[in-house]
Parts: structure tokens; sequence; C-alpha cells
């Protein structure tokens, strides 16, 4: 079987587990401190907190200036998490359509959705493109919006020859074994200010200034030691994960590109796509074949496939019930013609080859 992500630690990674597990200091020690630092470093960005997830990285983001019934504008087209971390910190998420060739958020739509309290916007760098930067910062500035970047799937994107982690207030990340960066469970915000980090980190362990004394209001969202070891090593060799990602997504488009009805996420311009998920839209009339079928072809010949998403979140009953909905036309449609083919690091040449024959087989419109 080809699958969708390649989770396999190296042995120093399970290694570099197994001595904090031996060594007993396994919350908030030296390897999260450095692990800190060298995502900071390997970004460019001036601080980096961890935490548990990329979950918690959003809900720290939230939890530093989000008032109750804040608005905020989410791309209906992500992951849960953009979303709920900002209903459970007592805003109110308003969900935006997304370009239908880049699947990144319209700002066109996005400027419809303001109103007087809408406080911020939280773009999601999806599947590994980055966003339109200076353009979402443009429409920030006019708005006096902040910006919530969601880079979860994201590690090692850059914009305009910049990380894009190094850009902005706060940029959220993930570590779960999905994500190009993978420790199990883990997260990330980098941050511009320092102030923000003093009070991310605060909020990331109750708010404690010293044992038992609590200033400010916090959870448990702290990072272990055996995941930030694991990331302090997994760390030298992101560039290699990433490199041998974009050779794989360059042997699909040399592949699949030219076939009618079949259409790649459109990379933004002035970025290095990291293809965290090489992403595809049919076209059933022109390919000959609708995007189920062409998944259930491709799972009965040993090539996993993956729907990112069945749904948009204004589809989402738990949101729905909530903030009601609405019709996104371009994520509606994006519900039935995505689909992401495996592009990680693990692939070897034979199954680059068993994925694109097994597309272009597919598509009876190229017979
Ligand atoms: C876009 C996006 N945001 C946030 C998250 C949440 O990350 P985690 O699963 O580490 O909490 C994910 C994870 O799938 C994601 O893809």
């Amino acid at each position: 079987m080809i699958n969708m992500a390649c989770i396999n630690l190296t042995d120093d990674e399970i290694q570099a587990a197994v001595n904090v597990l031996q060594s007993g200091a396994l919350v908030m020690g030296k390897e999260n401190a450095a692990f800190e630092e060298a995502y900071a470093a390997k970004t460019g960005a001036a601080h980096a907190v961890s935490s548990s997830s990329g979950t918690a990285a959003l809900m720290l983001a939230y939890m530093t200036f989000l008032e109750p019934g804040d608005e905020v504008i989410v791309p209906a087209w992500t992951f849960i998490a953009t979303a709920s971390t900002v209903a459970f910190c007592g805003g109110t998420p308003v969900f935006c359509d997304v370009d239908p060739e880049s699947f990144l958020i319209d700002l066109d739509y996005a400027e419809t959705l303001i109103t007087n309290r809408t406080r911020a916007i939280a773009p999601v760098h999806l599947f590994g493109n980055a966003c339109d930067v200076d353009a979402i910062e443009a429409f920030a500035a006019k708005h006096n919006l902040r910006i919530v970047w969601d880079a979860a799937q994201a590690h090692g994107t850059t914009i305009n020859g910049r990380d894009v982690g190094s850009i902005g207030e706060f940029v959220t990340y993930s570590f779960y074994p999905s994500k190009t960066m993978f420790v199990g469970e883990g997260g990330m915000t980098c941050t511009s200010s320092e102030d923000l980090a003093a009070a991310m980190r605060s909020k990331r362990a109750h708010g404690q200034s010293r044992k038992y004394y609590h200033d400010d209001l916090g959870l448990n969202l702290r990072l272990t030691d055996v995941e930030a070891a694991i990331g302090n090593c997994q760390l030298k060799r992101l560039d290699d994960i990433i490199a041998a990602r974009r050779t794989n997504a360059a042997v699909l488009d040399a592949g699949l590109l030219d076939l009618p009805g079949l259409k790649r996420q459109r990379v933004t311009d002035g970025c290095e796509h990291a293809w965290h998920q090489y992403c595809i839209t049919i076209d059933a009339d022109e390919f000959g074949m609708t995007r189920d079928a062409l998944k259930d072809a491709m799972g009965e010949a040993g090539i996993a496939t993956g729907i990112h998403y069945p749904r948009g979140l204004h589809r989402q009953p738990v949101f729905v019930d909530r903030f009601g909905t609405t019709d996104l036309p371009v994520c509606d449609h994006l519900a039935e013609t995505i689909l992401a083919i495996p592009v990680h690091q693990g692939l070897t040449s034979s199954d680059l080859n068993t994925i694109v024959e097994s597309v272009q087989s597919n598509c009876s419109a190229a017979v």
C-alpha cells in the first residue's frame, strides 16, 4: 500500500526521546527551551512558544487578545481547529470562501464580511502553499484587524524569500504525525513580539508566575520534553524532508498536469510550496471520471488518497447550530472535486510511477 504520510522516526529521534525519559526531566526542561530557540532560528521568527498541539498554539494566540463577541474571519476550507479555537475563546468565526485555484482565503469575499465587530482574520497557509501575505497585511491594516496565521501545514514554506513563520504576531504550527514535521502531539506559535511570547508562555502554564501564584488565566497547554527532544533532532532533517517533497511534487506535475480535467493547487506567486499535501481537483466531464470514482480506483490499486476536506466548515453542524450557515460556492464545489495524492518524503520513484500511471490510466479522456 502506498500511504498518505511517512511517520517513521529515525533512530536518533527515538534515542533522543529515550534519553529524556531516562533523565526524568519530562516537562519544561532544557529540550523544550532548546526546541523553541531552534524553531525560531529555523523560521527567522523573533520568538517561538511551544505548546501541546497545533490547536493549543491557536488557543494561545486567541487567549492573548480575543474578547467575547469578537468576530474573526476564517476561511471555511481548513481543518476545524482554525475556527473552533475562535469559538472556544469567546469569539465568532465568520466563514469566508476561498479562491478556486489556490484554495486560500478570498480577500474580495472577506471584504463583504467586515462588520464593526470584526477583530481579526485567520488566513491558513493551506497544504504548504503560502497566502498572499502582502495583500492580507494590507487588508488587515485597512480594517484594523489582528492576523492569526495558521501555518499548521506549512513547515518550511517561504514567500518572497521569507519563511512564513517569520511574518507576523502569531504564526501557529502543528507537529501532529500527518504533518511535514511530526513529534507525536505538539505545536508552536511564532511571534514577532516579546510581550506576546511572554503572555503565551504564561497562559500555557496556568498563568503561574511562581509555584501556586497565578497572575493570569491560563491552562495546561505545555509540550513535553520527550516530544521537544524529537523535534530538536528532526529539525536537522526538515530541509531534506521538504526537498524530497518538492522533488516528488515536480515528478507528479510532470506526469499529471497535462491531463484534461485535472488541476493542481495553484502556487501563490513568490511562494516556495512545501507540499504538505499535493491536492488536485477533478472535473468529472473533462477527466472522464468523478473524484470519488478516481479515489476508489486508486484505492483498489493500493494507493491511499485523502479528501481535505469532505465539507467546508460552514457546513459542519457544530457551527451551523451555533452561528447559522451560508452558501460558499467555491468551498461547496471543492467538497465534490478535491483529492490529495501522496507526495511525502518516503515515496520511492517506483511509488511515484505507480501513482502517475494510476491517475493517467483512469483519465478516460486522455486515452
Ligand atoms: C490547518 C490546521 N490547523 C490546525 C490544526 C491543528 O493541529 P493539531 O492537530 O496539532 O492540534 C491542523 C491539524 O490538522 C491543521 O491542519
